[in-house]
């Protein structure tokens, strides 16, 4: 059985040379601190590991996906960077925040330069025009979905009752088109055909919903120091998630509905607030829920590789989608 821990910190350090070698020592100075800040910092690697692990689970040779899995890793980067900036992040990767550390106005176009710099690594890319046009297609709609999705999530804050339906179409534009492209991206460098490629492109949308649930849970019961970022901040901002829908309709004692309610969305709360609503949420079962429902997409996901072969690649597929609801970082 794979580690894909293990193999995710594999590849990391293969990619890690080329993640570092398209950013040139170039002024202004402050801007290429910027940029190089957060692919610099590492993170996990999941998104350019799809890419690879895809193109040699469809028989593909690997090194001919690096540029694709170089440039997903940079507009991930990218939108990282803004992401911050919208939540009002202090902390990423264990750091301070890229607009924190340099400014918003340089956060805002280190991530414009790394989605320009990706869209120039990618006409590195060893394939035909053809497949180029479509790989181009699919990155670049990815982009435009997740700003669909990342507005969809703001328009969700401050306490303004979502479905569960809304909170998952958030979440696959915001999160799982980008794993998408990924996976799909690697399956179409490794010559993948049409079947193979949407069961492909199934798989990582569902890993993709399962990560941001899993992220959201880690997001008020996790632990910062492992995960680096900041916690509690979708208690403040009243952000609706999995766990949050749930809440709404299960919290039974009408005592604890209104102190959800006072503290939920509340800017200021304190320590002590938010960890009043993290018990509440506890008792009323929606960790558990979101934890469950972060399974079910997780199993899906991993249903849609039976048409794949067996090999090693396949095996970190599968591996990859059970360590997404059951890491703590
Ligand atoms: C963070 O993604 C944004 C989400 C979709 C939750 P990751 O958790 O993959 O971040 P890094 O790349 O490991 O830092
Ligand atoms: C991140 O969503 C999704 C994108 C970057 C597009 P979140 O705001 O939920 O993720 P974290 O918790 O900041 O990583
Ligand atoms: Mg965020
Ligand atoms: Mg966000």
């Amino acid at each position: 059985m794979s580690d894909p821990k293990r193999i995710l910190a594999e590849m990391s350090r293969d990619l890690d040379s080329q993640i570092r070698l398209y950013i040139k020592d170039e002024c202004p100075e402050n801007l290429i601190g910027a940029v190089r800040q957060y692919p610099y910092a590492g993170g996990k690697r999941i998104r350019p590991s799809l890419v690879i692990a895809s193109c040699g689970a469809v028989g593909g040779e690997k090194s001919k996906a690096i540029p694709l899995a170089v440039a997903i890793e940079y507009i991930h980067n990218f939108t990282l960077i803004h992401d911050d900036i919208i939540d009002g992040d202090e902390k990423r990767r264990g750091m301070i925040t890229s607009h924190m550390k340099y400014g918003i106005p340089t956060a805002i176009l280190a991530g414009d330069a790394l989605f320009g710099k990706a869209l120039n690594v990618l006409s590195e890319l060893e394939v035909s025009d053809g497949d180029l046009r479509r790989i181009l297609r699919f990155i670049t709609a990815a982009v435009w979905d997740l700003a669909r999705g990342q507005q969809m999530d703001i328009n969700n804050e401050s306490g303004k009752s979502v479905t569960i339906k809304d909170y998952i179409e958030t979440i696959r534009l915001k999160t799982g088109v980008l794993f998408a492209a990924s996976a799909v991206g690697g399956a179409l460098i490794g010559g993948a055909d049409n079947s193979i490629i949407e069961a492909i492109r199934r798989y990582a949308t569902s890993l993709g919903i399962a990560f941001q649930i899993f992220d959201d849970v880690l997001g008020i019961v996790g632990d910062p120091v492992k995960t680096g970022k900041s916690i509690t901040n979708d208690i403040r901002r009243g952000k609706y998630t999995a766990i949050t829908c749930h809440a709404v309709e299960s919290i039974k004692e009408e005592n604890e509905m209104r102190t959800f309610r006072s503290i939920f969305g509340k800017v200021d709360g304190s320590e002590e607030e938010i960890g009043v609503v993290r018990s509440i949420l506890k008792k009323s079962g929606s960790i558990d829920y979101a934890i469950k429902l972060a399974n079910k997409y997780s199993k899906d996901a991993m249903s849609e590789l039976s048409l794949l072969t067996s090999s090693e690649d396949k095996d970190f597929l599968i591996e990859l989608a059970k360590y997404a609801v059951t890491r703590s970082v």
